[in-house]
């Protein structure tokens, strides 16, 4: 089977190595050329195009940063759909709006392939690992045919249900995490303001049954003790307006995620889009700090 991959981001890369140590025959394609020379070099194959990859391959998967490349990557002149499709599977990893996968769909099934959503939960280090969680919006027997490609990555392969269903179980995971840090970072706001030490917080925190799992990992950003970035602020305003949009869709408010898109968008507007999304605490308590000066 030829898996021909497209995106070779933070989590792109770390995929494609897992694929290609797995033994499969791969070929990458990524906007920046020189971010598949590692992978080259390793005997992995390189194509001019998307259009290329859907030619030579049987299943294609991308991962890109959003909506918007998604489009490109499907439509442009020399696209994934620019190719005859018949035959060929799809499997979009991007965490981008059900209503742009739905969109996609129509689209690959007039070009005579078939689209599997696709979204991971985990960050950078899980796809090292094999440790991501995938959940797959489409039909059964399509899910079968990629199983075995995402077991090389993945430690929980989910069936969620029809085509966009994947993207939509992505945001029910995504949404409460990102609304949890503007909480934490109004409550640790408070503490530091009081004088307690933001460190002994965020370890009591963990101790106590308010921490959440990811916690752990993120607190060294959170005190500013790495400069590590594994999924940046400007991301997470990218998923909550997702959220947003697709919970007017189902006509539920969500004021929560509001307020959380108030302040992404804030450090994306002061120059912090690029940061660790754990950097958003630092940079809330210190907003806080400077508002009552
Ligand atoms: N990082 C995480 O922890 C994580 C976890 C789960 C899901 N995700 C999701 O995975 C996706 C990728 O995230 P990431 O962190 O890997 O992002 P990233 O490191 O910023 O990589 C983004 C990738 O998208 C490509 N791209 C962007 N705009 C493009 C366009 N117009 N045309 C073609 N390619 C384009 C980039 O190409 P260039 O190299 O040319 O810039 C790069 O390969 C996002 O949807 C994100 O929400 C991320």
């Amino acid at each position: 089977m030829r898996i021909g991959f497209s995106g070779l981001g933070r989590m792109g890369f770390a995929i494609a190595e897992r694929l290609m140590v797995s033994g499969f025959e791969l070929a990458v394609w990524n906007r920046t050329k020189h971010k598949a020379q590692h992978l080259v070099a390793r005997g992995v194959s390189w194509v001019d195009s998307p259009k290329d990859l859907t030619e030579r391959c049987d299943i294609i998967l991308s991962i890109v940063t959003d909506d918007h490349a998604v489009h490109e990557i499907y439509t442009n002149a020399n696209g994934l759909l620019q190719s005859d499709c018949h035959g060929k599977l799809f499997l979009e990893m991007s965490t981008i709006k059900p209503q742009t996968i739905h969109g996609l769909a129509e689209m690959v099934q007039q070009k005579g392939g078939r689209l599997l959503d696709c979204p991971v939960s985990g960050t950078v280090v899980h796809a090292r690992e094999g440790q991501l969680i995938a959940m797959i919006g489409g039909d059964s027997d399509s899910v079968e045919k990629v199983k075995p490609v995402l077991s090389t990555f993945c430690k929980s392969v989910n069936h969620i249900g029809p085509i966009g269903t994947g993207s939509v179980m992505k945001l029910v995971l995504n949404m409460p995490m990102v609304i949890y840090t503007q909480a934490l970072s109004e409550a640790l706001s408070i503490g530091v303001k009081a004088g307690i030490d933001l460190k002994y917080m965020l370890e009591l925190i963990m101790k106590s049954p308010a921490g959440i799992n990811v916690l752990p990992v993120k607190i060294p950003v959170m005190l500013g003790e790495t400069e590590e970035v594994s999924f940046d602020i400007k991301g997470f305003k990218k998923d909550l307006l997702n959220m947003i949009s697709t919970s007017q869709l189902y006509e539920v408010p969500a004021p929560t995620a509001s307020v959380a898109l108030q302040s992404y968008s804030n450090a994306v507007a002061d120059g912090f889009g690029d940061l660790d999304w754990g950097a958003i605490i630092p940079y809330y308590i210190k907003k806080m700090q400077n508002s009552s000066k």
